[in-house]
C-alpha cells in the first residue's frame, strides 16, 4: 500500500514541476481510523495552490473523511485516531494547536446550505463579527466583496436584511459560499455542494468554482463524473479507503492507467 501511495507521490512532483505551482497541501501516509474501523489508507498526495482538485469515488470509500481530515474536523468525531500528517504552507497542521485559525484558513462548503435563521446580511457577517469585527462600514465592505464573489450580489443586493431561508436551494448554497469566502480563506473545501441544486443553479456554482480558482485552492467532493470532468485540473480517485489514481483530470477521464477507474468512470460500479 505505501508503495502505491510513494507512485501516487512521484507521479504528482513530475507534474509540480512542469507546472512550477506551489504545493499548497500535502498529505503523507495519512491513515485514520474510526475506533477499530479504518476509514483511510496510507494516502499520500500534493494539492496545487490556485487549482480545483476534484475527489471521486463510490459512495463509503472515505472521500467526506478525507476531506475533513484537511481541517481538522475529524476532531469533533469521538474516537478518531490519526497518523502520517499533513501540512499547509508547509506547517503541520496536526501539530498546530490553533485549531480556529486552521479552519480561518481552511474554509468549507457543505453539501445541504446550512444557513442560520437570520437575515442574508447577518449569515455573511457572522464570521468577521465572531473575529471581533464591529465596524459597520468595514462589515458592510466584507458582506459585499464576499456576496459578490459568490455571484449573487445582484440577486440579493436589495434584500439583505431579509431572512436567507426565504432564498432558493441554488441561492442558499451560494450565500454558503459567500459565508466561507467572508473569512478570507485560502482554500475552501466542498463536499457534494451542487447534490441537492438543480441543473441550472448547479451550473453557477460550477462556474463560480471556475473563477474562483484565480483566488482560492479548492477541493471538492463529487459524485457527478461530468461535474469533476468541468471544473477539476486534478483528480483523486478513491476505494475502499486508498486513492487508486491521482492525476490531470483529462488523464484520469480519457486514458486512466488503473482498470478500478476506468470502471468507476464509465459507470461499471458505484
Ligand atoms: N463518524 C463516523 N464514525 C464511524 N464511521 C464513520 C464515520 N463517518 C464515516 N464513517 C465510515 O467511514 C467510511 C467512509 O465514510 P465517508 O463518509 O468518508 O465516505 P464518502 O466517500 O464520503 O461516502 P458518500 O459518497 O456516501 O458521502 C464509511 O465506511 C463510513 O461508514
Ligand atoms: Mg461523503
Amino acid at each position: 500500500m505505501s508503495s502505491n501511495g510513494i507512485k501516487i507521490k512521484m507521479n504528482n512532483s513530475l507534474l509540480k514541476d512542469q507546472q512550477n505551482k506551489k504545493v499548497k497541501i500535502s498529505v503523507n501516509d495519512l491513515n485514520l481510523f474510526y475506533g477499530e474501523k479504518q476509514a483511510l489508507y496510507s494516502i499520500s498526495l500534493d494539492i496545487l495552490e490556485n487549482e480545483v482538485t476534484a475527489l471521486i469515488g463510490p459512495s463509503g470509500c472515505g472521500k467526506s473523511t478525507f476531506l475533513r481530515t484537511l481541517n481538522r474536523m475529524n476532531d469533533l468525531i469521538d474516537g478518531v485516531k490519526i497518523s502520517g500528517n499533513i501540512t499547509v504552507d508547509n506547517e503541520d497542521i496536526y501539530k498546530t494547536t490553533d485549531v480556529i485559525k486552521l479552519r480561518t484558513k481552511v474554509g468549507m462548503v457543505f453539501q445541504k446550505a446550512n444557513l442560520f435563521p437570520m437575515s442574508i446580511y447577518d449569515n455573511v457577517a457572522y464570521g468577521p463579527r465572531m473575529q471581533g469585527i464591529k465596524n459597520k462600514k468595514e462589515l458592510n465592505e466584507i458582506v459585499e466583496s464576499s456576496l459578490r464573489g459568490a455571484a449573487i450580489w445582484d440577486e440579493v443586493k436589495d434584500r439583505l436584511k431579509t431572512s436567507a431561508l426565504g432564498l432558493s436551494g441554488g441561492q442558499q448554497q451560494r450565500i454558503c459560499i459567500a459565508r466561507a469566502i467572508a473569512m478570507k480563506p485560502d482554500i475552501i473545501l466542498m463536499d457534494e455542494p451542487t447534490s441537492a441544486l438543480d441543473p441550472i443553479s448547479t451550473l453557477k456554482v460550477e462556474e463560480l468554482i471556475e473563477n474562483m480558482k484565480k483566488d482560492y485552492t479548492i477541493v471538492i467532493v463529487t459524485h457527478n463524473m461530468q461535474q469533476a470532468a468541468r471544473v477539476s485540473d486534478k483528480t483523486a480517485f478513491f476505494l475502499n479507503g486508498e486513492v487508486i489514481e491521482y492525476d490531470e483530470t483529462s488523464k484520469i477521464f480519457s486514458m486512466p492507467t488503473d482498470q478500478r477507474t476506468e470502471d468507476y468512470i464509465t459507470g461499471r460500479f458505484g
